[in-house]
């Protein structure tokens, strides 16, 4: 029993100090899309990594579930290294880690019915006899708000918001332990917006998912997780309980971002003063001192690690904000 408890309670995924740097100008450089990334997602949590476009969020996705090998650092799902996984680890590994794709219509195959589509999973993890997946699938259906009728649909035939709901039926066909979505409901209008955010928001709390949700937008992370991870130029620079850090944020970039950013849905604005860096040349010391506005003489020459403040949240600067 203890030892079942002590298997519950390990993180799912641990991220310690990793880095992923990529080959650019022909081998010359390298452009380090990561940097020092320290990120622990526990059973049941909810985690929303928000940031600008361009600042690591979809590289952290691919190296979390292993689909890119980190340059430096570690990667452990439960108490293991990823690249250790044995054949029937990484088998259960697939089943209980869901991946919605960043371009959910481009993930699934547009020859296959709607049925097929959820059926997949389900027999590919044998979840199910041959003769229950059609109520499977059904079920899968209800618990997404499709209409049964979808089963017999082609993914073409299908809006934007249909296409996602399928992805996320696609998802939960595995009976994973967590939920990890990249930008999954970008570009959607925001009344199909709520309505998915809401599916996901119920099934996290009911069925008591662990969620990753990759989002340019505060409005969403504060709808949908408790805790939230700011990342810029590959760094997870604020991260804490959401609620707290919008309420009163103490990096000057998560500041700049809910300034230009204050509505839910609104698209990303442009009044962050200034370009962001390529991450392929990076400013000396703190990478946010060309576009902050509390900028000191030191901020040139210390790269700040990242400190723990109020004893709940991390901070990656020189001189937090007050609280
Ligand atoms: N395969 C790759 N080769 C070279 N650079 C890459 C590759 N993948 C991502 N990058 C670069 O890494 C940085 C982070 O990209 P990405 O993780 O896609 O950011 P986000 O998802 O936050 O928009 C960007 O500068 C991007 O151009
Ligand atoms: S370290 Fe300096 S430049 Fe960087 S965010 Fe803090 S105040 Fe701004
Ligand atoms: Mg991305």
């Amino acid at each position: 029993m203890q030892q079942a408890s002590k298997t519950q309670d390990l993180p799912l995924f641990s991220l310690l100090d990793v880095e992923k740097s990529f080959p650019v100008d022909g081998g010359r450089r390298q452009l380090k899309a990561l940097d020092g990334i320290r990120l622990i997602l526990r059973p049941g949590e909810s985690v929303a990594l928000v940031g600008e476009s361009g600042s690591g969020k979809s590289t952290l996705v691919r190296v979390m579930l292993g689909l890119e090998a980190a340059t430096n650092g570690r990667v452990l799902a439960g108490a293991t290294e990823l690249s250790a996984l044995d054949a029937s680890q990484r088998r259960r590994f697939a089943r209980d880690v869901a991946y919605i794709y960043q371009d959910a219509r481009g993930s699934l195959n547009p020859r296959a019915t709607v049925a097929a589509l959820l059926a997949e999973p389900v027999r590919l993890h044998r979840l199910r006899d041959e003769r229950e997946i059609p109520g499977r699938v059904d079920e899968l259906l209800d618990q997404v708000g499709l209409p049964r009728a979808t089963r017999l649909r082609y993914p073409s035939e299908l809006s934007g918001g249909q296409v996602r709901r399928v992805a996320v039926a696609r998802a939960l066909a595995c009976e994973p332990r967590v939920i990890v979505a990249d930008e999954s409901v970008a570009g959607l209008d925001v009344s199909v917006q709520a309505q998915l955010l809401n599916l996901l928001r119920d099934l996290q709390r009911e069925n008591g998912l662990a969620l990753l949700f990759v989002t340019h937008d505060l409005g969403v992370a504060s709808y949908l997780c408790e805790q939230v991870a700011v990342m810029y130029l590959g760094r997870i620079v604020e991260m804490g309980p959401t609620r707290e850090i919008l309420q009163s944020p103490r990096h000057p970039y998560t500041q700049a971002l809910m300034q230009a950013f204050p509505r839910f849905g609104a698209p990303l604005a442009a009044s962050l003063q200034g370009e962001i860096p390529s991450a392929a040349d990076l400013p000396s010391g703190c990478r946010f001192r060309t576009r902050c506005l509390h900028v000191r003489d030191d901020c040139s020459r210390i790269d700040p690690a990242q400190t723990l403040l109020d004893g709940r949240r991390h901070v990656a600067c020189l001189h937090p904000l007050a609280a």
